[in-house]
């Protein structure tokens, strides 16, 4: 593709765009649409990076599944040795199920169920992310009823801003998410006494999108300044999480590399001896995958020309939520004068678009691919309008793997009863 692209396995050729050695359309033609399709290049290549940038200083990288929970994708990342950072039994089910290693899961969330604390716990998990005074003594009666231990960090509030979209910023004071840190220091004496819970470390997530590393190194800092408070009374942390939270490039943002990134805090741990863990979602997946949909039809209007497509905000929900800009692409490009359109779907909701204002040279029937559609994308999609969900694929050089298969409509009411008559 051109260099505006930011997928790194796109090209174009003289079939139009090709992820790795597959051509887009042949993927379409086979498959249908829509449906998302990954690069298992790029998937390795963003985990690498994180790897290669983490040198030889002991740390883990515990991918995010919530931003992309197929188990083809998790199983790319199982092989190479990754963690996994969880926020439900469900999670936790589907990182087993794709060969992934229960004692490098960590569990995060603000409401986990006693189900979901029993089932981590007989699994054994590396470490609950605890993020209240109330989850800790649950956990607490919950290892005793098993009569097993459970690993916890306390997940801290830093209330640092991370200067990102207010949906997706959890690290200030006045979002739901962790405990205070001038809580935390009493929330981990009281864990210290709690005989079935085993302190493993210090947690915090700040936030998602992030295009500078200031606000994660400042609260890293805080981090470091609790766990010194804490080592004078004896209380010693194996492992520092700082979540996840690395931006990634839709349209014109230039976020650090990975390794400029992490470089202002490897340069702040060095001398230390904990473990640095990082939660990443976004950046491992989001640009290694797109949203392949078909053009239905194209309506012009007196104020705004439509292109309506097969895909709808039931299976790409970031530009009507967030107002999320993604690139459109042509799979096969078009030499006629552009117009400008909005691309909207069949769903019955004026937040159905998925791009608004693009000059686009097309046609009915043309195939567009929605960029950097890898994160958030498929694991947001709903079954809205009584839609079924867009398949699957990774396509691995000239392979292609169904990793999902489209749903079927009938599959959307299988649990559902009518009433008897009369
Ligand atoms: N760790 C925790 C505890 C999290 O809550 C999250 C994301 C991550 C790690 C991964 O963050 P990432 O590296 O992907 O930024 N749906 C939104 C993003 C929500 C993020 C929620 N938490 C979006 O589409 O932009």
């Amino acid at each position: 593709m051109s260099a505006a692209s930011p997928l790194p396995t796109l090209s174009r050729g003289s079939r139009g765009l090709m992820l790795e050695g597959v051509a887009l359309a042949d993927v379409a033609a086979r498959f249908g649409t829509p449906v998302y399709v990954y690069s298992r290049a790029a998937l390795i290549a963003a985990f690498e990076a994180y790897r290669h940038a983490l040198g030889e200083r002991p740390a883990s990288v515990c991918y995010a599944v919530k931003a992309n929970a197929n188990l083809g994708v998790l199983s790319v990342f199982a092989a190479l040795g990754a963690g996994f950072d969880i926020v439900s039994g469900g999670e936790l089910a589907r990182v087993l199920a794709a060969g992934g290693r229960a004692d490098r899961v960590v569990f995060s969330g603000t409401g986990k169920s006693r189900a979901e604390m029993r089932q981590a716990l007989l699994a054994g998990i590396r470490c609950f992310n605890v993020e209240s005074a109330g989850e800790l003594e649950r956990l607490d009666e919950t290892a005793a009823s098993l009569g097993v231990t459970a690993p916890i960090a306390l997940r801290v509030n830093p209330d640092v801003d991370p200067g990102t979209h207010p949906y997706i910023s959890t690290g200030l004071k006045h979002n739901k998410f962790g405990v205070a840190s001038t809580d935390a220091a009493a929330l981990y004496r009281r864990a210290a006494a709690l005989p079935h819970l085993r302190i493993r470390g210090i947690a915090c997530h700040i936030g998602s999108q992030l295009l500078d590393a200031g606000p994660i190194v400042e609260a890293a800092g805080k981090l470091l300044a609790l766990a010194d408070l804490l080592a004078a009374e004896g209380i010693h942390f194996e492992h520092i999480d700082l979540g996840g939270g690395l931006g990634i490039r839709y349209r014109d943002e230039a976020p650090p590399t990975v390794a400029a990134y992490l470089a202002p805090l490897l340069g702040l741990f060095e001398g230390r001896s904990e473990e640095l863990c990082f939660e990443p979602g976004r950046s491992l997946t989001g640009n290694a995958g797109l949203l392949l949909t078909r053009i239905e039809y194209l309506k012009p209007g007196e104020e705004k020309h439509f292109v309506i497509v097969d895909a709808a905000m039931n299976d790409f929900i970031r530009p009507a939520l967030y107002d999320g800009w993604h690139g459109i692409a042509p799979v096969v490009a078009r030499t006629g004068p552009p117009r400008r359109y909005d691309v909207v779907g069949p769903v019955c909701e004026s937040g159905d678009f998925l791009a608004r204002d693009r000059d686009l040279a097309v046609e009915e029937g043309d195939l567009l691919a929605l960029l950097s559609a890898g994160a958030y994308g498929m694991s947001m999609s709903s079954n809205y309008n009584s839609r079924p969900r867009a398949a699957e694929i990774i396509v691995d050089g000239d392979e292609v793997h169904l990793v999902r298969e489209r749903e079927t409509v009938e599959s959307l009411y299988a649990l559902e009863r009518p009433l008897p008559r009369g």
